[in-house]
């Protein structure tokens, strides 16, 4: 299936849900999906040639966006009525083949899922203070029923000295990376000036803030650390980095990573229908040593995947897509890029 002119509905159908999907976060916005459709199925394959190699030498963070993406999948068919019967990794010939997802059972939409189907559009990813970083107890209580419901573990670091822990781990990867050329080039390759047309990469205005703002670094999008007068931020906001949480899985395998991502998306499109935003710090999962110290951290002690933090926002910066017609290039083949293991 191609994106046509005056399709099918069972092409509308699927339009619609690659529409949905394709709103996804995704490491450093590489967008790293691709789609195909059968009669009854929408397929979800991984695209490889969009890896990040230094920040992603296994593909962990690339399934990670493919979940968040099959979640989106997932949300848009039970907007429309049906329950959605997902096969992970159906094909252990195609290891880029995440998943296939069938049109089920009729199923009544409930108030969960037309809260998350609304706030698909308006979630976006946080980088500078939140305007509040009051949240809810019973807003965690929620999220840590919806990650629970996909198999993965949500952790609140609700106290200074384990917080402190996490601030400085994520520091650590941050000046790893921002002193390693191949992290460096990587991550500028991705950053997008302002009036920039690609469909792709973060765009300069959801990276206005200073990386060193608020108490967990974030990424050097431009080098801006490496410059004399932009060192350092003008204005700190420590008290409004916002709860830290983190998303562990009891396995590491390519499954528990596509569950992540699913979480992953639930977490952000539930917290988006609440008022909420979040912002990623990934960076310490991406070293080994680094990543078993986080996992130190919480009680459990299972992989994490996500490291996040929550609050309130009265702003928001949209980042692009590609267009439908690149991500659904074809309906018969697996399309190009899709053929590698993650
Ligand atoms: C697995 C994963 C890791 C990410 N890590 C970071 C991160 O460390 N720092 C950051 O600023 N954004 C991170 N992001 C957010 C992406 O940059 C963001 O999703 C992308 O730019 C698209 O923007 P949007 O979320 O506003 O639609 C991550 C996203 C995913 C899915």
């Amino acid at each position: 299936m191609t994106a046509e002119r005056n399709p099918s509905p069972h092409v509308r159908a699927a339009h619609h849900l690659v529409r949905a999907a394709i709103l996804a976060p995704s490491l450093h916005n590489s967008q790293p999906w691709l789609f195909a459709c059968s009669d009854n199925a929408l397929l979800l394959y991984a695209d490889h040639r969009r890896r990040l190699p230094f920040c992603d030498p296994y593909g962990r963070q690339l399934v990670i966006s493919g979940g968040a993406a099959l979640f989106n999948l997932r949300l848009a068919m039970r907007h429309l009525g049906f329950r959605p019967v997902v096969r992970p990794f159906p094909d252990p010939a195609t290891p880029g083949l995440l998943a296939r997802v069938e049109w089920g059972a009729f199923a009544r939409v409930t108030h969960d899922v037309e809260a998350m189907h609304q706030a698909l559009r308006h979630r976006h990813t946080h980088r500078g203070p939140f305007a509040s970083a009051d949240v809810p107890p019973s807003l965690i209580e929620a999220l840590t029923r919806h990650t629970q419901v996909e198999g993965v573990q949500l952790y609140a670091l609700e106290d200074t000295a384990t917080r402190r822990r996490l601030s400085r781990l994520v520091h650590e990867a941050e000046a790893r990376e921002r002193h390693n050329p191949g992290f460096r080039a990587e991550l500028l390759d991705w950053a997008r000036p302002y009036g920039d047309a690609r469909g792709d990469g973060v765009p300069a205005a959801a990276r206005a803030f200073h990386p060193d703002c608020v108490a967990l670094a974030g990424r050097d999008f431009t080098g801006l650390t490496r410059q004399r007068d932009t060192a350092r931020p003008r204005e700190t906001w420590p008290a409004r980095t916002g709860l830290v949480i983190v998303l562990s899985t009891p396995h590491d395998t390519r499954q528990d990573w596509l569950r992540a991502g699913q979480a992953l998306q639930r977490v952000l499109l539930y917290t988006a229908g609440h008022g909420f935003a979040a912002g990623f710090h990934t960076q310490p999962l991406e070293f080994a040593d680094l990543r078993a110290l986080v996992r130190t951290l919480a009680p459990t002690g299972q992989h994490p995947q996500l490291v996040l933090r929550l609050g309130r926002i009265n702003w928001q910066v949209r980042a692009p897509r590609r267009a439908l017609s690149e991500v659904l290039p074809r309906n018969d083949l697996a399309p190009a890029g899709t053929g590698h293991a993650a």
